[in-house]
């Protein structure tokens, strides 16, 4: 594996190729990641892999400065991996001057959920891969559904933008227990750790009480208003801060109307929720 720093020799690496895919990072890589790379191998040839911790989608008080850097290790499982080339590129590299034109996402799509509790947070992500992908010039790119907003956003910046590269979506990665892999778990005492299941827990309650619903009597807005509200309840009382517990329309995570709930418009519950100092975040369809 070629480990490359600047955006000239990440294109002189890859000049000529046709099918290239592309597993964008923050590092810390988990499994989670590794078998993003492992869904990119299946779609195209040669995986690249960047690691940048992108400032960009920080917000001021979030975790920016200690996000954990393990480039070592990181370089490491994807040579395991088979990666072709990874880009690391350093600040400087990516915004040697400051990144004045940015990507703004729809508000309808950007400025809810995550984008409502982390102001700025899709400008940066939408920024910073529209940058990797003008450096890489990927065919296929790889995103996470545990990143249900962020791997959405994408994919309609590119339609919108007619860009060449199509988006995957992969499944979560979770621990036996059922927590999401995600390199912020890294944060969590071994008390919040034994805690952190509960949230992917509740998400599967509420999915079978929605799909219990569907396939008897039939669903009502307000009986969703009622689960989102009974989850919020159940993690406040063990100590959680939940940021949005809510059921949503798949395609476009609008909030569902009746006439979705009486057709079976397909759904996913998305949730944010603190646990000490960690933010966890976690859906899923139903
Ligand atoms: O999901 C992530 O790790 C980041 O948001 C991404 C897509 C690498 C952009 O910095």
């Amino acid at each position: 594996m070629k480990i490359v720093h600047t955006i000239d020799e990440l294109r002189s690496q890859l000049r000529g190729q046709l099918r290239t895919a592309f597993v964008p990072t923050m590092g810390n890589l988990h499994e989670g990641h590794l078998s993003l790379m492992r869904t990119a191998a299946r779609h195209g040839d040669p995986v690249v892999a960047s690691i940048f911790v992108n400032r960009l989608q920080f917000g001021p008080n979030e975790d920016f400065d200690r996000y954990p850097r393990t480039l070592q290790d990181d370089a490491a499982k994807l040579e395991k991996e088979g990666v072709y080339v990874l880009f690391a590129p350093d600040e400087r590299e990516m915004y040697p001057e400051p990144q004045d034109y940015r990507i703004r996402p729809p508000e309808d799509l950007g400025d809810i959920l995550e984008g409502e509790f982390r102001p700025g947070f899709f400008v940066g992500v939408t920024t910073v891969v529209m940058k990797l992908f003008q450096c890489v010039g990927p065919q296929v790119a790889v995103f996470g559904k545990k990143d249900y907003q962020q791997q959405m956003i994408i994919r309609r910046m590119c339609q919108q933008f007619a860009m060449p590269t199509e988006i995957i979506s992969a499944e979560t990665i979770r621990d036996a227990d059922g927590l999401a892999l995600s390199s912020r778990n890294g944060y969590l005492s071994e008390q919040e750790r034994a805690e952190a299941p509960r949230l992917y827990a509740t998400l599967q309650q509420m999915r079978d009480r929605i799909t219990q619903a569907q396939f008897g009597l039939g669903l009502k807005l307000d009986e969703v208003a009622d689960l989102e509200q009974a989850a919020r309840q159940i993690l406040s009382v063990k100590g959680w801060q939940p940021d949005y517990i809510s059921v949503r329309r798949q395609s476009n995570l609008a909030a569902p109307t009746q006439q979705d709930l009486d057709q079976r418009t397909p759904l996913v519950v998305v949730a944010a929720a603190k646990l000490g100092k960690t933010r966890l975040i976690d859906n899923l369809e139903i």
